[in-house]
């Protein structure tokens, strides 16, 4: 097991932040420094693909609070299409569940009525369930046609999802992260958050240097996600996901996390101590990271003002819109 601290107090950021610029870590010269287990832990995430200027460029985990879940989504769809508009063949992570189900309806509006273009993207979706083939219906390779890729002028050669019923499930996973890597590594990864912290399929005390692999699913998580199949024993135990390590190398996250049932989750998740019991606390150590809420969600954050204050004080460039 392992378990690892660090209080706010111990975050030694130098915000330098100047137009254009964003907030920098302060490598030398400003007398602040990290600490010794910032630098271990962010100089061995994701060596392979990591690029020396995303290093260079970190700025604190951006967090914005909306009124509504709808709200949020339609702003985490605008992100998401700023990148494709900057880079059309970008590569994106997705994610699947209940939440990002309005930001794809979103941006199936957008490629419809605003011309968003998916002909060069190239997508690599989080997770899988072990032993669902991407015909059925729960798969979330089936949840990504019926909710997105059929809507949209995307090359399905270009979509990837785990195969949950691979013959060797860990040259499966091998295999994808080396996909990842061939792609040119990911511009920006979509993420959801579960009730007890997990991202992807990575439940809480997992490693937070993790790779895609395969993982056991926690008895919360099948309480939260067996409705769709009916019971908990008919819902796979096991899945294939990207690991925290693979998610943190992403060059951009974005995770959205809406309604009371996620307060404890995002109050961790933001403002706890980076921990294996959150493993989305590990979005702490993100480059850029952003944080879409809504009040219901935001509910048990100590800084939500703050939060509001930075958002309503943001350069031009720093808003999304
Ligand atoms: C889905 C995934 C999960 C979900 C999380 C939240 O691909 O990786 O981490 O994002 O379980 O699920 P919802 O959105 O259904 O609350």
């Amino acid at each position: 097991m392992s378990v690892v601290a660090r209080g706010r107090g111990q975050r030694k950021l130098c915000d330098i932040r100047g137009a254009g610029s964003g907030g920098r870590w302060c490598e030398r010269g400003c007398g602040q420094s990290r600490s010794v287990f910032e630098i271990s832990v962010f100089e061995n995430f994701g060596r392979a693909m990591r690029a020396p200027a995303a290093l260079q460029t970190a700025i604190p985990m951006e967090v914005i609070i909306r009124d509504s879940a709808e709200a949020g989504c339609v702003l985490g769809a605008k992100i998401l299409a700023s990148v494709i508009r900057e880079k059309p063949a970008a590569v994106i992570g997705l994610a699947t569940g209940r939440t990002p189900l309005r930001l794809y309806q979103e941006l199936i509006r957008l490629h419809r009525e605003d011309g968003l273009d998916f002909s060069q993207v190239t997508t690599f979706n989080l997770d899988e369930y072990v032993g669902l083939a991407g015909t059925h219906g729960q798969s979330y390779r089936y949840f990504m046609q019926e909710n997105l890729f059929r809507h949209i002028n995307i090359d399905l050669t270009r979509t990837h999802v785990p195969n949950g019923i691979a013959s060797d499930l860990h040259v499966e996973c091998r295999a994808y992260e080396e996909k990842i890597i061939a792609a040119g590594g990911i511009d920006l990864q979509l993420l959801g958050l579960g009730r007890n912290g997990h991202i992807g399929f990575n439940e809480p005390t997992g490693s937070l240097r993790s790779r895609t692999w395969i993982k056991i699913l926690s008895e919360q998580t099948l309480r939260d996600n067996s409705d769709v199949f009916g019971s908990m024993d008919l819902m796979p135990k096991h899945a294939l996901t990207m690991g925290v390590g693979t998610i943190l190398d992403a060059r951009r996250c974005l995770l959205l996390a809406f309604g009371p049932a996620k307060v404890r989750a995002v109050e961790h998740m933001v403002e706890g101590p980076l921990a294996a019991i959150c493993p989305g606390s590990a979005l702490q150590l993100h480059p850029r990271a952003t944080v879409i809420l809504d009040e219901n969600s935001a509910a048990g954050l100590r800084y939500a003002d703050h939060y509001r204050w930075i958002d309503r004080n943001k350069f031009a460039w720093q808003r999304h819109g």
